[in-house]
């Protein structure tokens, strides 16, 4: 009597188009400084920039974002002009990752902005149009703070297809939350649909979220 039972439902498929998430620590040198440096920059940022204050007010509740009013910090903040070329080698890399034919052509950043995130402050759904890589970095992340939610492209698609079970693996459920973590980035491609749900904790996070072009 064979001891094998029928094969694992798994064994019997295989992944085709996936999503890659590119998830690393940014691997500088003297990270934590680095990200001190950027904390200090963030607030000078901030308090500087009272255009940005004012549209933060009405469409950032508790928070602060230079997203529509300061969105190229790497061109004009040392700090984070340091920071984009340590995000552009990490680009790359996760450009060899999805077997992209730059063709000749690079990735280059076209905007950065920060975000500092107060309690109860959150980003709803959103993809980032004109873009082909964009990602965030976490320059401080406290304890119990919110992450990154991403979401299935194929979700409209999906029709009639039942739910996914509970306990499905990350790679097969339709949402998948990731960490907020000082000192590591994370890259996607810019057309998946992400969110950050409200931050929990008092304490501040602030992050520096970015594009790439293919140019
Ligand atoms: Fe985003």
């Amino acid at each position: 009597m064979s001891s094998a039972g029928p094969a694992e439902p798994a064994d019997n498929t295989r992944a085709l188009f996936p999503t890659l998430i590119y998830d690393a620590a940014l691997g500088a040198r003297g990270v934590k400084a680095l990200n001190r440096e950027l904390v200090a920059e963030a607030e000078q940022i901030a308090a500087a920039d009272e255009a940005g204050q004012d549209w933060s007010e009405s469409r950032y509740p508790g928070g602060y974002t230079s997203y529509a009013t300061l969105d190229q910090l790497q061109r004009m903040a040392p700090t984070v002009q340091h920071l984009a070329r340590h995000l552009t080698r990490h680009a790359l890399h996760y450009a060899e990752a999805l077997h992209w034919d730059l063709q000749g052509r690079s990735l280059v950043m076209s905007d950065c902005w920060v975000s500092i995130m107060g309690q109860g402050c959150g980003h709803p759904g959103h993809l980032h149009p004109l873009a082909v890589v964009s990602g965030t970095y976490y320059a401080q992340a406290p304890k119990g703070t919110s992450g990154l939610r991403f979401e299935d492209p194929r979700l409209a698609s999906f029709m009639a297809a039942p739910p996914r079970a509970a306990d499905a693996p990350d790679a097969l459920r339709p949402h998948v939350l990731l960490p907020a973590r000082a000192g590591r980035l994370y890259l996607f491609e810019s057309w998946l649909r992400h969110e950050v749900p409200p931050n929990p904790v008092k304490e501040e996070r602030v992050s520096f979220s970015f594009n790439f072009v293919w140019e």
